[in-house]
């Protein structure tokens, strides 16, 4: 409460001695909203989006989780206190998701509108004909009959067809020329259609942002992009709160297990620094890594499929980091991305060729 009054009085002092741009404060208008909402224990864990819903502040990954193992982690994770599910078609598990979701409800443990679930629009389904039959199927798939979120996977369009994943004989992808805003504004029609509640990106940097708001008739509510403390993203997170948007963090913990992380890249959770850290609070580096990612603004949706990690990662709602620690890990960063997209860095519509 005392660190709220705080911010309050940080705001009033800012505004008042109007040093401070007009963006800067609706940022930290922002920032004071998002740390109410999860300090506060009877809201604990949930931020509101621009259109009004809400998304609890962790939610479980999927990325990379099998298809033999998700089932049991989801109802795991149901059990244990996850309502925010992190899907995409890509990850070729909802089918395997929805089943669990499906049997926790038939089971009376939660309601769907307990439960925030987000999909993603894949590269091969950007032509904004597909879009709609696109979301359908991975409802389909769910066995639900609405998203809570759907996000365009990334602004980059692939060739169509059943390859999700076309290479050249350079080993680069085979890109469209579609363009990512004629494709979010087809997403629009998911949400006229009431297949999903809420739609907004994945991967986008300020510009691509910027030109969706542009022609938007409803707005991103979300962009989600890889951020833990060695890419903590503070520039693009402020862009985005001041336009609107929250921001997830994807691969929160470094994805410690993705085979295409670049050959350099510090690994996250080996870092002595953060077990350090973990040791005053009497908690592990992953969850030191989650409270940070917390503490600077962000929604996280660590994966694991292990029941004991699933409820250790869910268990840090109950420490704070001082600001000491937390400006610590702030200086640990170090442009540190693990999935680059290289293969896409011909295509004028690559995100990460620019600052943020
Ligand atoms: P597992 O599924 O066996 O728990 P990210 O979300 O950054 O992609 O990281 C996911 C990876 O981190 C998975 O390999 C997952 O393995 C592992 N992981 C998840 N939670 C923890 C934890 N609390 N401690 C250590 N490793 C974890």
């Amino acid at each position: 409460m005392r660190v709220l009054q705080g911010l309050a009085r940080l705001v009033a002092s800012v505004s008042s001695c109007r040093i401070i741009s007009r963006q800067s404060l609706v940022s930290l208008r922002c920032t004071q909203r998002f740390f109410a909402s999860y300090t506060s224990p009877a809201m604990a864990q949930k931020v509101k989006l621009s259109d009004g819903s809400e998304i609890p502040v962790i939610g479980l990954g999927t990325w990379q989780a099998p298809p033999g193992e998700v089932e049991e982690a989801v109802k795991t994770a149901i059990d244990v206190g996850y309502r925010h599910f992190d899907c995409a078609f890509l990850y070729d598990n909802e089918k395997e998701i929805g089943r669990a979701i499906r049997a926790k409800i038939a089971e009376g443990k939660v309601k769907r509108e307990d439960l925030f679930i987000t999909s993603k629009l894949w590269n091969t389904h950007h032509r904004p004909e597909v879009v709609v039959a696109a979301c359908k199927k991975s409802l389909q798939n769910f066995g639900l009959d609405y998203l809570d979120l759907y996000l365009l996977h990334w602004p980059v369009a692939f060739k169509e067809g059943d390859d999700f994943f076309p290479y050249d004989s350079k080993g680069n992808f085979i890109t469209e020329d579609i363009d990512y805003v004629d494709t979010y504004l087809a997403m629009e029609e998911c949400v006229r259609q009431k297949l999903t509640r809420s739609i907004g990106v994945s991967n986008f940097n300020s510009q691509q942002i910027l030109r969706v708001l542009e022609k938007a008739t409803i707005k991103p509510v979300m962009n989600q992009v890889e951020c833990h403390p060695y890419l903590n993203q503070k520039k693009l997170t402020k862009f985005c709160k001041e336009h609107g948007l929250q921001v997830t963090a994807y691969s929160p913990l470094g994805a410690p297990n993705a085979k295409f992380a670049p050959k350099g890249v510090p690994k996250l959770m080996e870092d002595q620094r953060l077990v350090a850290v973990g040791k005053k609070y009497g908690k592990s580096l992953a969850q030191v890594v989650l409270r940070y990612l917390i503490q600077i603004g962000v929604i996280v949706i660590p994966k694991s499929t292990n029941a004991e990690r699933l409820k250790q990662n869910m268990n840090i709602f109950d420490f704070k980091l001082s600001d000491e620690d937390m400006k610590y890990i702030d200086s640990l960063d170090c442009n540190g991305r693990t999935c680059p997209f290289t293969e896409c860095e011909h295509d004028k519509n690559f995100p990460f060729g620019i600052e943020y």
